[in-house]
């Protein structure tokens, strides 16, 4: 069946890795000028498949139609040649380069001297840049590093290039992670201009207001298997999760169970050594109680935790736990007083995608399984390891994979059982379910449940609302390095954070 309008096929596509049948006869058809949202819970094998199609993997068995003809991509740059594009689900760009050099990277625009030797005309280059960068609303010099830029400025360069390669198929693998909701905003803008133009977007994304509003298809896949397509217009949310995760999910948060005692963490007059970060906090949190951080992207949330870590300079402030100051300097410092930090940057300083999940997992308490004579206690290494693969539900074909090959989300569990295995007395996450589809989700959300019903206290930065409405028992807003209020549960609404959200701006 090869209808006019479907500018991309992929039929009966399967492919496997050592221990994992990550993609098994799946079909997936994608019409011109129409975004189509990829769905599916952690490890379904999105990736994958887009993997597949832009010559990242080859194909175990299957074929692939692009344009009505059939494609064979052997890498990137062939895929990119024939007019499909990808914005990585961890933006890879090169960061001491400049923009200009990042878009034109193997095909500087070049001229000729002496009708001889070519070089590369800077000039042109700038001047394409410039008319780029317009076409994603972009207003930076085309000279700057890319290390300068934000999260949802480099995506935006990324789209650039993708317009430049003039893509017919681009494909956006959870694009807006870590944007705020104006940059969200934009994005959706490039999008439906992008579509307008005929061009067909791929979207994957774990949120499902974001595909509801976007899309307009959603094909879903669950182990690797295709499940079903449908137009965007028919779905609902629960028939997205029923398909997704195969089963009804009736509740997304589960019940609290949690009872707060007395105040454990306090933070005086935290403030930072940039002026332009986090000033003048103070917060108590208590035993047993889940704190949410609200506020939006730029808040300073992240700083202030760091700071807290000791991962930053801060220039005053007072942390005490149960009632004794502390003096942190450095992360060490943190952990050794029982504060442990799962960071929401799971490439820059959560992972070490060389090593194996297992010792990813042990990582931060490798001391707790050093026999005498330095020895590690490899039969206690493996069990802690099966115990958290069994109690996070991690998907991986055993303890020895290493951690990079694993599906994103299940790399947040894995981070997250590392400092379980800690057993920290506050325990601070910073966008925890960031990338995670919502049965993991609830997952999480059970396991600090549980942690703070055992006395633990947690802290919690998220951006997404329900999700600080649904587990947290106290509310903090910021808002641009200020602490601008703190509600309770009861009293506790979108519209209330999303005031104290923007409080001084
Ligand atoms: N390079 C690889 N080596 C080994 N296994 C892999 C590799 N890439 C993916 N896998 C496995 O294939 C399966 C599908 O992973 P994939 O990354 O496609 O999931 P996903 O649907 O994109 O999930 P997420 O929503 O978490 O990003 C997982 O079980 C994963 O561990
Ligand atoms: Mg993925």
């Amino acid at each position: 069946m090869q209808h006019l309008d479907i500018i991309l096929a992929m039929n009966h596509i399967s492919k496997s890795f050592p221990g994992v049948k990550a993609l098994d006869d799946v079909s997936f058809h994608v019409r011109r000028g129409t975004v189509h949202a990829l769905m599916g819970e952690n490890g379904a094998g999105k990736s994958t498949l887009m993997k597949c199609l832009f010559g990242i993997y080859s194909l175990d068995a299957g074929e692939i139609l692009f344009d009505g003809k059939p494609v064979h991509f052997h890498n990137p740059k062939d895929a990119l040649n024939a007019g499909i594009s990808m914005i990585h689900q961890e933006l890879q760009p090169i960061p001491y380069r400049s923009i200009s050099e990042n878009l034109w990277v193997g095909r500087y625009p070049s001229k000729k001297i002496l009708g001889l030797f070519s070089i590369v005309d800077h000039k042109l280059m700038r001047t394409k840049s410039l008319e780029l960068l317009k076409k994603v609303h972009l207003k930076v010099n085309p000279n700057t590093a890319l290390k300068e830029l934000s999260v949802s400025q480099i995506q935006s360069i990324e789209i650039a290039k993708a317009i430049s390669y003039e893509s017919k198929v681009i494909i956006m693998d959870e694009p807006t992670s870590s944007l705020t909701l104006q940059e969200v905003e934009q994005l959706f803008e490039i999008i439906n201009n992008l579509r307008n133009l005929g061009v067909s977007i791929i979207y994957i994304s774990h949120k499902m207001e974001e595909i509801l509003r976007i899309s307009d298809e959603v094909t879903i896949m669950r182990d690797g298997k295709y499940i079903g397509t449908w137009q965007s217009k028919e779905l609902t949310m629960d028939k997205i999760i029923k398909n997704m995760v195969g089963r009804e999910l009736t509740n997304l948060y589960p019940p609290k169970t949690n009872v707060p005692g007395d105040v454990s963490l306090q933070v005086k007059d935290f403030t930072s050594t940039n002026h332009r970060s986090f000033r003048n906090v103070s917060f108590d949190v208590r035993k047993g109680e889940i704190l949410g951080i609200g506020g939006l992207v730029g808040a300073q949330r992240t700083e202030l935790v760091e700071g807290i870590f000791g991962l930053r300079a801060v220039e005053k402030g007072e942390i005490s736990l149960h009632g004794r100051k502390l003096n942190i300097k450095s992360p060490r410092d943190a952990i050794a007083k029982g504060i442990a930090l799962v960071t929401e940057d799971r490439r820059g300083n959560g992972i070490f995608g060389v090593l194996s999940v297992r010792d990813n997992v042990a990582v931060a308490s490798l001391s707790d399984f050093v026999d005498y004579h330095f020895k590690l206690n490899n039969r206690k290494l493996n069990k802690l390891a099966e115990d958290n693969i069994k109690k996070l539900r991690i998907k991986t074909p055993n303890t020895k994979t290493r951690i990079s090959s694993l599906s994103g989300g299940n790399q947040q569990k894995v981070i997250i059982s590392r400092w379980l295995a800690v057993e920290p007395d506050v325990f601070i996450l910073d966008e925890p379910t960031r990338g995670i589809d919502v049965g993991a989700k609830y997952e999480i959300y059970s396991i600090m449940i549980d942690l703070a019903k055992q006395g633990k206290t947690i802290i919690m930065i998220s951006s997404e609302m329900p999700e600080l409405l649904g587990v947290s028992d106290r509310i903090m807003v910021m808002c641009e390095g200020r602490l601008s209020g703190i509600l309770d549960k009861e009293e506790a609404n979108q519209e209330k954070i999303m005031e104290l959200a923007t409080k001084y701006m």
